[in-house]
């Protein structure tokens, strides 16, 4: 088992360069399924997650190269059509496999999706759009038994802008005969840039970031296609976090900075400096800050909800009280008891926290319970007087790769051990 080992106190200083984004290669690796040939991605971040979705890969066919950083990825001698419970279990992104299997070999059987464990996440969004689309699904003793040979392009309204199913759809129609629309989509970054990937793989999809994303069917894609994704901005998010707690002056290189308009936009009133140079930006923080005073966590371009659990983390030590309002997940608070652990002054109901803002935190031994909820535990780690222990870092490890490098890199006591 390894645990994070943090010694609190040190302010942040130096530059980092953001890794690739989690939530744009996992999609961008699910589409791989379509291409009968070779996919190079470039500085793709070996997350754990990224592993997973590889193996769910190969288990279907593809061969997988590593080189460095590259990841290649060749899909010609993909020949099944089946994913396993225990591959469909490690991750949210399994589901992602469902519309490229349908769209390349009009058949699949994938179990339900994993993920961290912040609510119920059913998939019903996907299962109605695909539905709409002329497929014939069967869910039954946790699988879904899909078959899409009569699937053909048409108008698709989502009840909710799925990001997951927004990413699924997509993929499902960019080999399915006919012009395919969808309403009500998500907007995120990661939208974006799956379809450039696509496009880049020969596709034709439009409207990404806008109400309604537009795809041509084609017959096939290309055979070979080298692509980077963009930078992960919930990482860019959680070290912009870290140094408004810890004070100090960092740079982050290879980032959109508008990618991070509303978290800037808060942190900007909180009275740290920031100054936005194309992909980079360099963070000042000094002293306690002002609490957020409200944050509600919203679909892109608001407050992402993948970084409610940072932002609660400051405002533990914010000057103030603070009132956070999580829309996306209904039990994505598991970090509160944490917290609380660590001095914290947070009362919860339902989805709404409020954070009274402590001149202390104190170190101790806490326990994250997902991805993201680690991650603003360790953000706490940072300040809590004395030493704190973060175990569960598994967690933490699926959508950050080697945390406790680039927070030392950036001046953090903070070491990863076996116990
Ligand atoms: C993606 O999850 C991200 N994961 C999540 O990041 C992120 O928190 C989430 O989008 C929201 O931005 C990946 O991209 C791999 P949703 P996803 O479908 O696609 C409900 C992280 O920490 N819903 O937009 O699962 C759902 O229950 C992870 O990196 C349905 O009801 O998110 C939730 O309440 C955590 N039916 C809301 O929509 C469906 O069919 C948003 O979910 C699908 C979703």
């Amino acid at each position: 088992m390894q645990r994070f080992y943090i010694k609190s106190g040190n302010s942040l200083k130096g530059a980092l360069t953001v890794d690739t984004a989690k939530n744009a290669l996992l999609p961008i690796l699910a589409a791989s399924i379509m291409v009968e040939g070779e996919v190079t991605i470039l500085k793709a971040t070996r997350y754990s997650d990224i592993d997973a979705m590889c193996d769910i890969l190969s288990y279907l066919g593809a061969v997988i190269k590593w080189q460095e950083d590259t990841l290649i990825i060749d899909g010609s001698g993909i020949n099944g059509s089946d994913i396993t419970l225990s591959q469909s279990s490690k991750l949210r992104a399994s589901i992602f496999a469902l519309g490229p299997l349908l769209a390349r070999q009009k058949i699949a059987k994938v179990a339900y999706p994993g993920g961290c464990d912040i609510g119920v996440r059913p998939i019903d969004i996907h299962i109605s759009g695909l539905k709409a689309m002329g497929a014939h699904i069967i869910e039954k003793n946790g699988f879904i038994y899909a078959n899409g040979k009569n699937m053909k392009g048409g108008d698709i309204a989502l009840s909710f802008p799925s990001v997951g199913a927004t990413e699924n759809l997509m993929m499902a129609a960019v080999l399915t005969k006919g012009k395919t629309r969808l309403f009500n989509v998500a907007k995120e970054p990661e939208i974006v840039d799956l379809q450039a990937f696509l496009n880049s793989c020969g596709a034709k999809i439009s409207g990404a970031g806008s109400d309604c994303i537009t795809i041509e069917g084609v017959k096939r894609l290309n055979k070979k296609v080298t692509y980077q994704a963009i930078s992960d901005r919930i990482i860019t998010g959680t070290h912009l976090l870290a140094c408004a707690m810890c004070g100090g002056k960092i740079t982050l290189n290879n980032v959109n900075p508008s990618h991070n308009d509303a978290l800037i936009s808060y942190l900007r009133k909180s009275a740290c400096q920031l100054d936005i140079k194309n992909d980079k930006i360099t963070m000042k923080s000094q002293g306690r800050l002002k609490s957020f005073g409200e944050v509600e966590t919203a679909t892109y371009p608001g407050v992402p909800t993948d970084l409610q659990a940072q932002i609660m983390a400051l405002q533990c030590i914010s000057e103030g009280s603070c009132m956070i309002v999580e829309n996306l997940f209904e039990s994505r608070f598991k970090h509160v008891p944490e917290l609380i652990k660590l001095g914290g002054d947070i009362r919860c109901k339902n989805n709404i926290c409020f954070i009274s803002g402590k001149e202390k935190l104190y170190g101790a031994t806490v326990l994250a319970k997902d991805l993201r909820g680690g991650a603003g535990l360790v953000l706490a780690g940072l300040v809590a007087d004395g030493y704190t222990t973060v175990e569960g870092i598994g967690y933490i490890d699926r959508g950050y790769y080697k945390l406790e490098n680039q927070l030392r890199l950036l001046g953090a006591d903070i070491t990863r051990e076996e116990f």
